[in-house]
């Protein structure tokens, strides 16, 4: 193939035939709504603008790495979830997306409820005002410290997840003097099409009890037989970033069927079911994520139908968006730091961040788009490599995009669909300074994170 040299880098039609991106946009500088979060534009000059205020004044302002949160997005995806499923299902955001004491102001005001899955997400629900009766308790292998937290802020249930559990909460719920509520996490068996660490329903992995064997049958009769438990239901989550609702369907016709075995062998239907969050968003042009509402209706319509066959009252429904809600709502803002095309290949263009504030990339392969912000270019489309500032080569942000080929140092890039799974799996790698999280409405701006300081960092640091 021949492939000719670029001032810049390789001009993108000599190396179409490698890599798994598609061709460039045809115009670099118009911005894909789908992948932008609602407020975001470009002003008459052509900087990105977000809640009214553009790229330059924010990074002037909070500096650069920054993750930029658009408020009135967030709450707008609040309501659509909420208004999708009504008034007969619950919607709980997944906390482990993005949890700050703003987000859980906003999601207490919108009257979602919260999933949080560690001590310190609960501490940060509870210190920020969410009622402790809209908060469900997550994860395998929680400690006894967190599970007496939970039973004492008297949260609205506690997803169980293994056999030991079940006894360790009954212990602790009955030393408070207290009923708990929970729900049994079930394992479906569905093999969700997603990145294999992200699914979570098939039976070889470390969440939940197989329903296949009979285990989850025997979680429940063990669950029933306890005074200090309140079963209200049956919880399942197969996975992250799904855009095949298949994988739903199957679910819930499996937890149906569990609910209908149940009223068959202890005469006790369970009123509520769970099928957990995973909904995928658009993180690249190519992806087309479904709208709540249709997810809202196909799921209720497979709940309804499965339980008129089998003769059940049609359980309450809640689900866990957390991506769903977060991530279209946020991007990550870079300044350019060194350009390096590599002749033949792409062109290598490091930022102020890297793996340090999106671990996603390298962790699961994540695709993502990238844009020039503080200004527009006519230039030619170049093929870019975005990387991070980090020691190690896989420090890669967005594996392949495009850029205008007269990129220079000092130009800010933004990197869309940031706000979830990347501040809250940022880490300290190189003794990076995590960035802050700033939330922008109406032409105003304000951190709700902070940026972390190298005092920080030596505070910890004990000597
Ligand atoms: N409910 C349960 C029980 C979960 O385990 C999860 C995610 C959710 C709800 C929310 O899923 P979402 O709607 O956000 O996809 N770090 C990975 C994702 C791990 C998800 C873990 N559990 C990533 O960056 O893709």
């Amino acid at each position: 193939m021949s492939r000719s040299a670029h001032p810049a880098g390789p001009r993108h039609a000599d190396v179409l035939t490698e890599g798994h991106y598609s061709a460039p946009a045809a115009d670099l500088n118009v911005l894909d709504e789908k992948v932008w979060s609602r407020t975001v534009t470009r002003d008459a000059d052509g900087a990105l603008t977000v809640g009214g205020i553009g790229v330059a004044r924010l990074a002037e302002e909070f500096g650069t790495p920054a993750y930029f949160l658009d408020e009135s997005d967030f709450r707008a995806r609040c309501r659509a979830w909420s208004e999708a499923f009504g008034p007969d299902a619950d919607v709980f955001y997944a906390g482990k997306a993005f949890l700050s004491r703003a987000v859980v102001r906003w999601l207490r005001e919108e009257g979602l409820h919260l999933d949080v899955c560690s001590g310190g997400e609960l501490t940060t629900a509870l210190d920020a005002g969410m009622p402790a009766e809209r908060i469900a308790f997550h994860g395998n292998n929680k400690t006894v410290a967190e599970i007496e937290r939970a039973v004492e802020a008297g949260v609205g249930r506690i997803v169980l997840d293994s056999f030991q559990e079940i006894v360790r909460v009954a212990h602790i719920a009955r030393s408070h003097g207290v009923r708990q509520r929970v729900q049994i996490r079930v394992t479906v068996g569905v093999e969700a099409h997603t990145h294999e660490f992200i699914a979570t329903a098939h039976e070889d992995q470390k969440f939940g009890i197989a329903l296949a064997d009979g285990q989850a049958a025997e979680a429940v009769r063990r669950a029933l037989a306890l005074d200090s438990l309140e079963l209200i239901g049956i919880h399942s989550h197969i996975g992250s970033q799904i855009f095949d609702m298949a994988g739903f369907e199957v679910s819930a016709r499996r937890v149906v069927q569990l609910l209908a075995e149940v009223r068959d062998e202890h005469g006790v239907e369970l009123p509520e079911i769970d099928l957990g969050g995973g909904l995928g968003i658009a993180y690249t042009s190519d992806d087309d994520p479904r709208e709540p509402h249709e997810i809202a209706k196909a799921l209720s319509d497979i709940v309804t139908r499965e339980c008129e066959s089998a003769g059940l009252r049609t359980p309450r429904i809640s689900v866990e968006p957390g991506r769903a809600i977060v991530g279209p709502t946020a991007f990550t803002l870079y300044e350019v730091g060194t350009i390096k095309p590599l002749e033949g290949l792409r062109t290598y263009v490091s930022v102020d961040g890297g793996m340090s504030d999106n671990i996603r990339t390298a962790l699961y392969d994540a695709e993502y788009s990238v844009a020039l912000v503080s200004r527009t270019s006519d230039a030619e489309p170049m093929l870019v490599r975005v990387v991070g500032k980090h020691c190690e080569s896989g420090d890669i942000v967005v594996k392949d995009a495009f850029l205008p080929a007269d990129l220079a140092p000092g130009d800010l890039i933004a990197v869309p669909a940031t706000g979830a799974y990347c501040r809250s799996m940022a880490s300290n790698y190189n003794h990076a300074l995590r960035p802050p999280v700033v939330a922008v409405r109406d032409g105003e701006a304000r951190v709700i994170v902070r940026r972390e300081t190298e005092e920080d960092l030596l505070r910890l640091d004990v000597g």
